[in-house]
């Protein structure tokens, strides 16, 4: 394989990554053997997330992939994390000088990069895999960030709730919603981004405590119908929260790589992952988590994990629409 093919096989793998609204926020540059990382601010979502948390989160779980599809390779992949004062889109550099085999576990979690679905909806009531959530701790603990989960029925609730207002409060701001629109396209669409109405219910499923998902639908009634193999009544899973100690650019795109760690690694466990990141676009609910749940540490991601047979499909912009390969590398940055 020569550097470039390298590049294309790893970029085919890293758009696989998980974004918010599916906005795929990022620009590969391939130069030699080293690829660039950068957020396409052009995806930011302006109103939803000013600072770019989210996007960076996003292009965390496509540098995990992409270092992922190394270790595939069996590369050791070498990674310069930002910050770059220079370059404020620059989010890491992945070079691969060095070989060593790798692991079933890392084929394993490869193996899941493009069966891997955000799951939408409610879980069967039956328990997680043993030794799941230790072995999820641990791919958090990682990248420096902790998956605290919240078990106490008290806590577990007043994270619902917070979900819940901030839904609430999403759907009656009209620059929230139109936002949303954007990235949710009709069935039928030929669009490769955003959220696909095959990508969530139709309806609803509620469970206890309730954590609502996003109105993607906005009112048209599109989405999947229900599975008529779903048992009721749904569960909510295992919620949890992904938190850093520290809230920069770097601990957010540390984050984005424990992220994907974590949905890859309950995914070779059979285990499907919901993320209800509605209350943390809302810098008072965000704050009330962080100081009533996470121990004063910045949440960056909620999720709940649980069992479900998921049917929800996702789309992806080709590798050659992301990937610039060949010229010096400042032609392509898109910062200019
Ligand atoms: C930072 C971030 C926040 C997200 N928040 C939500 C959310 O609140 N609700 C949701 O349904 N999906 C959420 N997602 C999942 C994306 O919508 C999903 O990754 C994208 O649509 C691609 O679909 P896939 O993960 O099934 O491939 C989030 C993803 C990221 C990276």
């Amino acid at each position: 394989m020569t550097a470039e093919e390298t590049a294309r096989y790893v970029v085919t793998a890293a758009v696989w990554a998980p974004s918010v609204h599916n906005t795929q926020p990022w620009r590969f540059t391939a130069v030699r053997q080293q690829i660039s990382l950068h957020a396409d601010a052009a995806r930011q979502l302006r109103v939803a997330d000013p600072d770019g948390r989210e996007m960076l989160i996003s292009c965390g779980a496509a540098l995990f992939t992409a270092r992922l599809a190394l270790r595939s390779l069996g590369f050791v992949p070498e990674t310069d994390v930002l910050p770059d004062p220079g370059q404020p889109l620059l989010v890491a550099r992945v070079s691969w000088p060095r070989r060593a085999a790798s692991t079933e576990f890392e084929q394993a979690l490869f193996g899941q990069v493009r069966q891997r679905r955000t799951h939408r909806g409610g879980f069967d009531p039956v328990p997680l895999p043993p030794g799941l959530l230790a072995a999820l701790r641990e791919s958090a603990a990682r990248y420096g960030a902790m998956l605290r989960i919240v078990a106490d029925d008290g806590r577990r609730a007043a994270l619902a709730a917070a979900v819940e207002e901030a839904e609430r409060t999403q759907r009656l701001d009209g620059e929230r919603t139109r936002e949303l629109a954007r990235w949710a396209p009709a069935p039928g669409s030929p669009r490769t981004d955003g959220v696909p109405p095959d990508s969530y219910p139709a309806r609803a499923e509620h469970t206890d405590p309730d954590f609502p998902g996003r109105d993607f639908a906005h009112g048209h009634g599109w989405g999947l119908p229900p599975l008529s193999t779903a048992r009721w009544p749904r569960s909510a899973g295992v919620a949890a929260l992904l938190t850093t100690a520290r809230d920069r650019p770097a601990d957010w795109i540390n984050a984005g790589q424990a992220l994907q760690r974590i949905l890859l690694t309950a995914a070779t466990s059979g285990a499907a992952t919901a993320l209800n990141t509605q209350p943390l676009e809302f810098g008072r609910l965000r704050e009330s988590i962080r100081t009533g749940l996470s121990d004063g540490a910045y949440p960056q991601m909620v999720l709940r994990f649980g069992a479900v047979i998921q049917a929800a499909a996702s789309v992806r912009r080709p590798p050659d629409d992301v990937l610039s390969t060949g010229g010096s590398e400042d032609d392509s940055t898109g910062e200019g």
